[in-house]
């Protein structure tokens, strides 16, 4: 990844920080952003200098645009910013679902509009983080479900209207960061690892080593796929997080 730039949204904590060190690690220049400056600042003390933190909103369009436009050249761009709160569908307000789909789907689509420029320049690459098996519902997640199936198929049409520039989506089952413990409780958390078919979490660090992976070329003739990263969770799609 020498000599590669890369952006990272939500580098602050859990699987942005991750994604940002394993990419410094590997030689890559890491710009991260994320609301919170003392949590970049964080991810900046453990990457060292090929590390740089800016705080940003990715739902503030025209700041969005700018920095990334400011870029320039673009070699990867990890689109991992996002989150959501567990409600049943009839529960969610009109704001907390237009929130969610803003922050998890429409933000990350102006996102990629504003860095095509930069990315077609380099010939470069996209991972846009998504859920484990958002096409087959998340029942206590139908905002973000339907945030992270938007997702998938905005993957689809760019990597068709972006010739040069590779796309994936790819949607980890459950990774353990304090960001899922604080949308989930334990007990749900163990259940959804127990239906696992291979009974067990994805670990940060294979996160960063599949963006790293797709980040890096191997993954070239591949290009809108979205890669469940789960533990086979998808094939039962058992998640419900209401009960
Ligand atoms: N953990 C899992 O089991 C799991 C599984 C599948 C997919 N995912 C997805 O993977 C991504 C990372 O998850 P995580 O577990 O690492 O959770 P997390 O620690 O809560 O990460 C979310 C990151 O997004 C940033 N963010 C939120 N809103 C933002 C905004 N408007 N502008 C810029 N940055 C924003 C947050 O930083 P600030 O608050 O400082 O802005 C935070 O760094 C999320 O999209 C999540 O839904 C997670």
């Amino acid at each position: 990844m020498r000599g590669r730039t890369a952006l990272v949204t939500g580098a602050g904590t859990g699987i942005g920080r991750a994604v940002a060190l394993r990419l410094v690690e590997l030689g890559a220049d890491v710009v991260g952003v994320g609301r919170r400056p003392e949590r970049l600042a964080e991810t900046a003390r453990l990457a060292g200098e090929r590390f740089e933190a800016t705080p940003l909103d990715v739902r503030d369009r025209a700041a969005a645009a700018a920095f990334v436009a400011g870029l320039g050249r673009l070699d990867l761009l990890v689109n991992n910013a996002g989150g959501q709160f567990v409600a049943p569908a009839a529960g969610i307000s009109r704001r907390g679902f237009d929130a969610v789909a803003d922050l998890n789907l429409t933000a990350l689509a102006a996102l990629l509009q504003a860095a095509r420029a930069g990315l077609t320049t380099a010939g470069g690459r996209v991972v846009n983080l998504s859920l484990s098996a958002p096409d087959r519902g998340i029942a206590g997640l139908a905002h973000s479900a339907a945030a992270r199936a938007g997702i998938a198929a905005l993957t689809r049409s760019l990597a068709r209207e972006w010739p040069g520039v590779r796309l994936f989506c790819l949607a980890p089952g459950t990774v353990l960061t304090a960001g899922v413990g604080d949308e989930l409780p334990p007990e749900v958390l163990a259940r959804i690892v127990a239906t696992t078919p291979l009974g067990r979490d994805t670990s940060l660090a294979e996160v960063a080593e599949w963006v790293a992976a797709l980040g890096s070329g191997v993954a070239d003739a591949v290009s809108g796929a979205l890669i469940e990263l789960d533990g086979g969770s998808g094939l039962v799609s058992a998640a419900s997080l209401t009960g």
